[in-house]
């Protein structure tokens, strides 16, 4: 999968991507990260690419010139076929149904605000989606390019050593995963839960499922009959 990153700090999502599983990933050319600084399209002698805002307030504001100009050098022909997506705190909630989304993508453009963030027009006339992290505020959509990225890589083909390791997690078939144990058996006085231990899969397995149940509507309230809200069942959009 072809990601670009249009960003004042392409360092931030390199090094956010250029370790583990990652690192590997783009090694393997799974994940072909193309990674583009916004000041390189600034068309002043100064490189700007951001001015105040019309009204004042405070903080400063990422202009359109430079990121439409960016987007459409990049893109060319492909613009119109590309998700090109805002990374935005008011953009839409981004979740493991998402992420399996923009998985069947073949590229995927993202945009990266800073500052009090990007023009309105940005959003209006050149972005397909916008998307938020959680409903917090980061100083800029670099780290939040990463989390993204991440979350969408691990779910490509061959990604991830095991496929199972993506299907059964938390979020997956809209529940949270059961609890995991590992050796000793006993450790401080606490133990691993005797099933786990008896080597029975079909007890194992039943065990775990209502493990998942009850951690989901603990945490997140009753589960909804319908697991298939989650990766799985959705109908797939990559057209920009
Ligand atoms: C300081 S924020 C701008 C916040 C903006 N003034 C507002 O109130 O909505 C700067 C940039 O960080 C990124 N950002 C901050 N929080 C984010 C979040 N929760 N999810 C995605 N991107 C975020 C966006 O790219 C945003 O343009």
């Amino acid at each position: 999968m072809i990601i670009h990153v249009l960003t004042l700090f392409p360092g931030i999502v390199d090094g956010a991507l250029g370790e583990s599983i990652m690192s590997r990933a783009r090694e393997a050319g799974a994940l072909d990260l193309r990674l583009h600084q916004l000041r390189d399209y600034a068309e002043d002698k100064h490189l700007t690419t951001d001015d105040r805002p019309y009204g004042g307030g405070a903080g400063m504001v990422l202009k359109p010139d430079p990121i439409f100009k960016a987007t459409e050098h990049i893109l060319g022909p492909a613009l119109e076929s590309t998700p090109r997506l805002l990374l935005c705190p008011q953009g839409e909630p981004f979740t493991q149904a998402l992420a399996a989304e923009l998985a069947e993508c073949e590229s995927l453009f993202f945009i990266c605000g800073h500052y009090e963030g990007v023009d309105e027009r940005v959003r209006e006339h050149l972005v397909t989606r916008e998307i938020s992290i959680g409903d917090y505020v980061l100083t800029n959509g670099a780290l939040a390019a990463a989390v993204v990225i991440d979350a969408v890589v691990r779910l490509l083909p061959g990604v991830l050593g095991d496929e199972l390791s993506s299907t059964e997690e938390s979020h997956a078939q809209g529940l949270l995963e059961y609890p995991h144990y590992t050796r000793p058996p006993e450790f401080r006085g606490w133990k691993v839960p005797d099933i786990l231990l008896g080597g029975h899969h079909g007890h194992i397995a039943q065990w775990r499922r209502q493990q998942s149940l009850e951690r989901t509507a603990k945490r997140r309230g009753i589960p909804s009959a319908d697991t298939s809200h989650g990766a799985l069942g959705k109908s797939h959009d990559c057209e920009g």
